[in-house]
């Protein structure tokens, strides 16, 4: 037996969601623990999947972790060991997070490789080339990637692309080093600001956070601290999409608008009204939505975590939209799901063009990983009679209490234990 989503097509989703802090965020500022001796607490976690993952990976490494409801606290030892093997982070793509405050604590690490994911490649170059520019030596050996350093030298890193694990890793050794390092071209999505806040809470020197320059000044050693993590964009965002969708009028609390700015502009030049409060905002939609183009991109682009919800109102939107993904590269598997449930989508490259029909038609559907499968149940709430969407495991790493929220705005979803079709 194994779960899926039963999802009834028709209901217009009316209400308030509370959203919670984002995985994005918080796997990261778990790894940030690592970095001082003591106790650190994290609030406002998401219960998803991912946070006791990261607690094993944590445990694994000598802390103590302990989850209670959304705060968890995590105890970092004076002695950390500097292995993670691959049964603590081969469950979970973001363990490779713990690289960069191990080489800055013990000077070593070895980390296991998660392997790939269903989204695209997604190599450590980066990761590894800013380790080796601040003196650490780093190779990929016997399925580990591997790095260690005599001592950790501050040093000018531009990064190819801003990408936001290289720039998580190379900060969290860089904070130790002994010297200024400034990171280029550095990611400056708002869960890289969150981090940036917390280690300058445990007495971190960084100056340019939330641009694309960060200076570090290397500190000797660092505090444990509290911290409240910052609300899921991403989740808050796919809300919007479902209020947009569904013809709705959705509240979404707990997430800064400013977050997720293109996104509400966006819906606004699809036919929405968006209203915003410091901490929340208001979706509402009367017609049916006109078609978007949307170009995925990093912050502040439009996520590429987006993209699955971008193709999911183009499908029942008014007029032919173009989606370019420049991101990952894989992530369009999404739109032969898309199809099974009567999109009438073609993928070329980069792009995905999708013209809009009246309305979608129930079917079983697969989930590939965590937005694909927000985006297909989306997809369902528009279409005809009831549809599943299996492998939503993957939907609980990223969605906390979805079938629950999404029922009280009104839709008819439910899971189901079952025994899947293939
Ligand atoms: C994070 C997010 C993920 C989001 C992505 C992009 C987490 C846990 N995951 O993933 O949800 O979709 O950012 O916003 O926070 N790249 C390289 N070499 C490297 C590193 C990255 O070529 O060394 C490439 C990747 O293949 C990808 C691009 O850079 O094409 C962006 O990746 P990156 O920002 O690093 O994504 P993640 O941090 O893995």
């Amino acid at each position: 037996m194994t779960e899926h989503f039963r999802v009834c097509g028709g209901a217009r989703l009316v209400g308030d969601v509370d959203v919670v802090g984002a995985k994005n965020s918080v796997l990261k500022l778990m790894a940030a623990a690592l970095l001082a001796e003591g106790t650190t607490t994290l609030t406002n976690c998401p219960e998803i999947l991912d946070v006791p993952l990261m607690a094993d990976v944590l445990r694994g490494l000598g802390c103590r972790v302990t989850i209670d409801g959304d705060r968890t606290v995590i105890d970092t030892p004076a002695e950390l060991s500097h292995r993670a093997d691959f049964a603590s982070v081969g469950k979970l793509r973001a363990s490779v997070c713990v690289l960069g405050p191990l080489v800055g604590r013990c000077k070593r690490a070895v980390v296991a490789l998660p392997g790939g994911d269903a989204i695209g490649s997604r190599p450590l170059d980066m990761h590894q080339s800013g380790l080796r520019m601040l003196g650490a030596r780093s190779e990929i050996e016997h399925g580990c990637v591997v790095a260690e350093a005599d001592n950790l030298r501050g040093a000018q890193i531009w990064l190819d692309f801003p990408s936001m694990g290289a720039t998580e890793n190379i900060l969290m050794a860089a904070v130790l080093a002994e010297g200024t390092t400034v990171i280029d071209n550095a990611a400056r999505e708002p869960e890289i600001v969150d981090l940036c806040t917390m280690l300058a809470q445990m007495g971190a020197k960084i100056e340019g956070s939330g641009t694309s320059t960060l200076t570090v000044h290397g500190v000797t050693s660092l505090q444990p601290t509290q911290h409240r993590v910052i609300g899921d964009r991403i989740v808050g965002a796919t809300w919007a999409f479902a209020a947009a969708m569904t013809r709705g009028e959705v509240t979404v609390h707990g997430v800064d608008p400013h977050h997720i700015e293109l996104v509400l502009d966006k819906l606004r030049t699809a036919g929405a009204d968006t209203t915003s409060t410091l901490d929340s905002f208001t979706v509402t939609m009367a017609d049916r939505p006109r078609a978007v183009d949307f170009v995925t991109l990093p912050y502040p682009g439009f996520a590429t975590d987006l993209q699955p919800m971008a193709i999911a109102l183009s499908a029942v939107a008014d007029g032919t939209s173009m989606i370019t993904e420049n991101v990952f590269e894989a992530r369009f598997r999404f739109v032969d799901e898309m199809i099974r449930l009567g999109a009438d989508a073609r993928t070329d490259g980069h792009h995905a063009v999708v013209r809009g029909v009246d309305r979608l038609s129930s079917a079983p559907v697969w989930a590939s990983d965590i937005r694909a499968g927000a985006g297909l149940v989306l997809a369902g709430l528009c279409a005809d009679g009831v549809s599943e969407v299996w492998d939503v495991e993957h939907i609980d790493r990223g969605y906390p209490r979805f079938v629950e929220n999404l029922r009280v705005l009104g839709a008819d979803v439910a899971r189901v234990a079952a025994e899947p079709h293939r």
